[in-house]
């Protein structure tokens, strides 16, 4: 259903290798990362180290490196990568048509209680 997805705007921008944020009001902000490969994915904007931005990590395959202590963080799993142990919450999130969606109950898990 339509309705349990949010549409979040064209795939177009975000170019490859990049990521674009979303800020949930009242919530955490969730970071859209499109990786040179063209697969999107969703995560909480936030490293599972010490609350890094993700969004402004380098992205490589499936993973982003965290821009402040270069933890690698899967977009997949949002789980940290090698020795480091964390992991940070993924929104659902399908592309239709040209235009990203998220799943709404899961944007809306990000809501502080
Ligand atoms: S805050 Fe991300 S690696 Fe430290």
């Amino acid at each position: 259903m339509i309705g349990d997805w949010l549409d979040i705007g064209s795939v177009n921008q975000i170019t490859p290798g990049n990521a674009r944020t979303l800020p949930v009001r009242g919530g955490e902000e969730i970071a859209i990362f499109r990786t040179l490969g063209g697969e999107f994915h969703a995560l909480v904007n936030r490293c599972p180290h010490k609350h890094g931005p993700l969004s402004q990590g380098i992205v490589h395959g499936g993973v982003v490196t965290c821009p402040l202590h270069n933890w690698n963080i899967s977009l997949k799993t949002g789980e940290a990568l090698g020795e480091d142990k964390g992991c940070v919450p993924v929104i659902p999130l399908k592309i239709d048509a040209g235009r990203i969606f998220l799943l709404r109950s899961a944007v809306m898990g990000q809501l502080a209680a």
